[in-house]
């Protein structure tokens, strides 16, 4: 067999979290290092919802080391609470500080408890939203106790997004990190204004590997992984060459003790390989002639940015993932991957 060599325009993480502080600065650089631009969530303690707030956020990331000098631009998001204002983040999106704007149910996941309550109380935020080009960003997942964690995707998909698909019918919205075949199916069957981004985690992982000969705390993640049939759905839409499935990593970095507790954190840490994990699952697929699609184009057409100038190189060749970087236990710690990125 040839070993082969795979360039492809520069590519964009479409869903990360970078966090703030030390943290920030730990692993901020690896996601410049792979990508042009990130679509930075704004779940910090206390969350993104004013423009002075996202403004600041950004300066910090740049002082982190993603800025011009990396080639790296971070596109920042605005956090919808119940109190948000249509103003404030028209304005936002005006100066160019919001790129978009991320709901989270509330309590649905991390640093999510000041999220929306009721989607009636920002109905006005999504009409301004859709009538300025706004893209919204959707944490999928009902909240109720009573619906099993495993199905929380599929009912929030039945409940929430086939009402809000209708009645925002030119709103933009992507359907972050999907993990199941309904998902994948919705959106393939929306129109045009809907998309999602796909987790490395999600094509990888189901969810034996929560299980895998004990307790997997590194595998935990919210959406939670799903059983086969969904992660290969989610695969097939992944390399399906569709212009509605694009890169969103949801590299999402907590502290080893933070992971390894008695209630351990949701979230993968999988900037530092990102690339080589995605390609392993297109080249295994038979798609790695999708792959630029997928990493590179689609996003950007998506959201109504120019593509990237540039390329970056993935050559066939074994990367053995250290066990810890920066501090913090990366996906596929310890294994192999079959591409390298190559500076
Ligand atoms: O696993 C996750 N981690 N899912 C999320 O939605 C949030 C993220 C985080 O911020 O840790
Ligand atoms: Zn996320």
């Amino acid at each position: 067999m040839t070993l082969q060599s795979l360039t492809i325009r520069r590519p964009d993480d479409w869903h990360v979290h970078l966090r703030d502080g030390d943290m920030l600065r730990a692993v901020a650089p690896y996601t410049a290092r792979q990508f042009a631009r990130a679509i930075v969530m704004p779940n910090l303690s206390p969350p993104v919802t004013s423009v002075a707030a996202a403004s600041a956020y950004r300066t910090r990331i740049a002082a982190a080391g993603c800025n011009s000098e990396t080639r790296f631009t971070p596109l920042m998001t605005c956090y919808l609470t119940d109190a948000a204002d249509p103003d404030e983040l028209a304005r936002g999106h005006a100066e160019g500080v919001w790129v978009a704007a991320k709901l989270y149910p509330a309590n649905a996941t991390t640093n999510s408890a000041h999220g929306v309550t009721d989607l009636a109380a920002i109905r006005p935020t999504l009409e301004r939203m859709q009538a300025i080009g706004m893209p919204l960003l959707v944490h999928g997942e009902v909240t109720d106790p009573d619906i099993d964690i495993f199905d929380r995707e599929a009912v929030f998909i039945d409940r929430i997004l086939g009402g809000l698909v209708r009645d925002f019918p030119a709103l933009k919205i992507v359907l972050e990190h999907i993990t199941t075949k309904e998902a994948a199916e919705f959106v393939t069957d929306a129109p045009a204004t809907v998309a999602a981004t796909i987790t490395p985690q999600h094509l990888h992982l189901n969810r034996n590997a929560l299980f895998a000969g004990g307790l997997r705390p590194h595998a935990y993640c919210l959406p939670v992984v799903k059983r086969e049939a969904h992660r290969l759905a989610v695969r097939a839409a992944a390399v399906s060459g569709s212009p509605k499935f694009f890169l969103g990593t949801d590299s999402a970095p907590h502290a080893v003790d933070a992971k390894e507790s008695a209630c351990g954190c949701a979230g993968i840490f999988n900037a530092p390989h990102a690339l080589e994990s995605y390609a392993t699952v297109f080249e295994v697929e038979g798609a790695l002639d999708r792959f630029e699609g997928f990493a590179s184009e689609h996003g950007p057409r998506f959201y109504g940015l120019p593509l990237n100038d540039g390329t970056v190189t993935l050559q066939q060749a074994e990367t053995t993932v250290a066990d810890r970087v920066a501090g913090l236990v990366p996906f596929h710690a310890g294994e192999r991957l079959g591409w390298r990125f190559m500076e």
